[in-house]
């Protein structure tokens, strides 16, 4: 299958979806919407639980009318447009097969209800199949099939009509870890090369990092952040974002002076300098610095700029060693790499060094 000639992009713009609770009333499972997929791009939307990722992916699909704002897909408003008539591709969490269809008719329902002809027919759907790792399934029935094989049919299905939109809706959350790990590889080279436009719905960070150009950060209807996995690890904006993207220390800190792109501030009992961090706030603002785990050095005794803890926890992960270690009341996590990465014993006296630079400054009461 050749990619896609002309990839569109999409773009919701001041979307609102309002929901009746019985409880509390009208409540809006998105607000305000503003987001942008390039053409051919694969963007993620991310967070927690009830943010309102499905219900922004059905706008997309047209399932779902948004109580406000609208939904272009390339030049075109289809706001009012029926989902039948989106050219968009679905897959869904719980890949719902026509049980008594076999791999090839499964794959190939799009391309009957299309009146395509058997011979085209058979043409792509053996192409697909193969595409997806499937040859030689044709006559399986979906209960015959393991977990990972029904989601590729899924896939197949789904691509096999050569929409200009694949949408996925958390497509690996019924599979066992390390099948979500190789599918989801799958699903990225497979898009890469067919250049179709792709917004992709999870909750979990690592699936996001490894398989989005682009991820947008949910929380309560709301997009808090948007950017690559780097840009929202490296930068995140918000206490939300840092907490949410990768594994991180947020550590209390008092501004103590600002000159020259170098921020002084308190942090675990000590004065310490900061090299270009970034913040408005003013001497004596209560601030969270952002601390990711490999940042922060240990050394076997205290040394100069470093600040003493004592190791309070140690796994042993083979090609990296996690720490908790207390300094000053505070619990920090910390992953060394390299040879000797394991050498500090619990309940060592160890001297603990800061990232000087690199460090997120965000105001306390941020969420
Ligand atoms: N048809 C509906 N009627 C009323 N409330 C709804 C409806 N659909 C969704 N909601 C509410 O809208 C909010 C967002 O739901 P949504 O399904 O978009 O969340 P999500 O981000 O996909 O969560 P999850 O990760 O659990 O799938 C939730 O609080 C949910 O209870
Ligand atoms: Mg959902």
């Amino acid at each position: 299958m050749d990619s896609v000639a002309n990839p569109v992009g999409i773009r919701l713009t001041g979307m609102d979806v309002k929901f009746h609770h019985r409880v509390k009333g009208e409540v809006y499972a998105a607000r305000d919407v503003n987001i942008t997929v390039a053409p051919g791009e694969l963007l993620t939307l991310l967070g927690p639980s009830g943010c309102g990722k499905t219900t922004s992916l059905r706008v997309i699909a047209g399932f779902q009318k948004p109580s406000a704002g609208t939904v272009h897909i390339g030049d075109r408003d289809v706001t009012n447009v029926l989902a039948n008539d989106r050219d968009i591709g679905f897959v869904f969490q719980n890949y719902a097969l026509f049980p008594h269809l076999n791999v090839f008719e499964n794959v190939a329902y799009g391309l009957r209800v299309r009146s395509q002809p058997q011979a085209v027919l058979e043409a792509s759907v053996g192409d697909i199949l193969r595409m997806v790792g499937l040859a030689g399934y044709e006559r399986q029935m979906p209960h015959q099939l393991s977990g990972g094989e029904q989601q590729r049919v899924a896939l197949a299905r789904a691509i096999v009509v050569k929409p200009r939109v694949l949408l996925f809706d958390e497509p690996l959350s019924n599979l066992d870890a390390k099948l979500r790990v190789s599918m989801r590889g799958e699903i990225q080279s497979l898009q890469k090369r067919l250049g179709i436009t792709t917004v992709y719905v999870t909750h979990d960070q690592e699936e996001a990092m490894a398989i989005s150009d682009r991820i947008v950060v949910m929380n309560q209807g709301r997009v808090v952040q948007v950017g690559t996995a780097g840009e929202l690890y490296r930068s995140p904006a918000s206490i939300f974002v840092a907490g949410f993207i990768g594994r991180t220390n947020l550590l209390p800190a008092v501004i103590r002076g600002a000159a020259g792109g170098r921020l002084t501030l308190d942090i675990v009992g000590t004065a310490h300098t900061l090299d270009g961090a970034q913040t408005d706030l003013g001497s004596g603002s209560k601030v969270q610095c952002v601390m990711r785990p490999e940042t922060i050095g240990l050394t076997p005794e205290s040394a100069p700029g470093t600040v003493p803890g004592i190791v309070r926890s140690r796994t042993y992960l083979g090609e990296k060693t996690e720490y908790t270690v207390e300094v000053s009341r505070q619990q920090l996590f910390v992953v060394q790499f390299g040879a000797d990465a394991e050498r500090f014993a619990p309940g060592a006296a160890i001297g603990v060094a800061l990232p000087v630079s690199g460090v997120q400054v965000l105001s306390g009461d941020q969420s």
